[in-house]
């Protein structure tokens, strides 16, 4: 069993592709004092994002990082984890961050890295999960944090959020259900990292 990282405050870099809710939700339990840790980077690989603005307001760094601009994705990922490891960053948050993580950023930060998800993994991995899951026709879904390995969504889950669905959800109502969860599940996993209380055993995660 290996603990996954000693206690101590977290250098948070986080990734985004689009809204930035989570990132909102997160730098708001850092505000609180609730998460212990300081927010060092947001990365985005979308220049519109509305993460960017999010993160300017909050005065955390920020910058948009054009995947286009390097011949292969080892490349593009090589530039992200120099940018990372130049502002000290212990543990990467991914937050609606819509590529798949590739071998040089799983390689730099192995199990160190956190992704979200809007579904009881193992169902429902990778786009539109709600709405799938929706179709699928089950009665609870919800969202799930774990570590990022190579595979889509399919890394040791840290924790999850049920919510039952109702009979006359649609697609936005189930996922504005789940999201409400999701921001209160991922700085709580953080904090939990934070205090060195998370373990790792193959694929089995040990909150002590
Ligand atoms: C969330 O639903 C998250 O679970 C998924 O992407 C969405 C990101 O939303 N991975 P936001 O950008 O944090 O608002």
């Amino acid at each position: 069993m290996k603990r996954l990282m000693e206690a101590g405050r977290l250098r948070l870099g986080l990734l985004a592709s689009g809204r930035g809710s989570n990132f909102d939700a997160i730098m708001a339990a850092i505000v609180r004092q609730d998460l212990n840790a300081t927010m060092a980077l947001v990365i985005s690989d979308n220049r519109e994002a509305a993460v960017l603005q999010k993160a300017a307001l909050r005065n955390v760094r920020n910058c948009f990082v054009d995947p286009d601009k390097f011949t292969n994705k080892c490349e593009y990922e090589a530039y992200l984890v120099e940018l990372l490891q130049a502002e000290g960053v212990n543990l990467v948050v991914l937050a609606g961050y819509m590529r798949l993580v590739g071998e040089v950023f799983l390689k730099a930060y192995k199990d160190r890295i956190v992704n979200i998800h809007p579904s009881l993994l193992p169902s429902f991995p990778g786009l539109n999960a709600q709405r799938r899951a929706l179709e699928y026709g089950v009665k609870y879904s919800g969202c799930t944090v774990h570590l990022v390995d190579e595979g889509m969504d399919t890394g040791p889950i840290i924790m999850q959020s049920v919510v039952p669905v109702a009979q006359d959800d649609d697609e936005d109502s189930l996922a504005t259900r789940i999201l409400v969860q999701e921001h209160k599940l991922y700085w709580r996993c953080l904090q939990l990292i934070a205090e060195g209380r998370v373990w790792l055993e193959g694929r089995r995660v040990f909150i002590r």
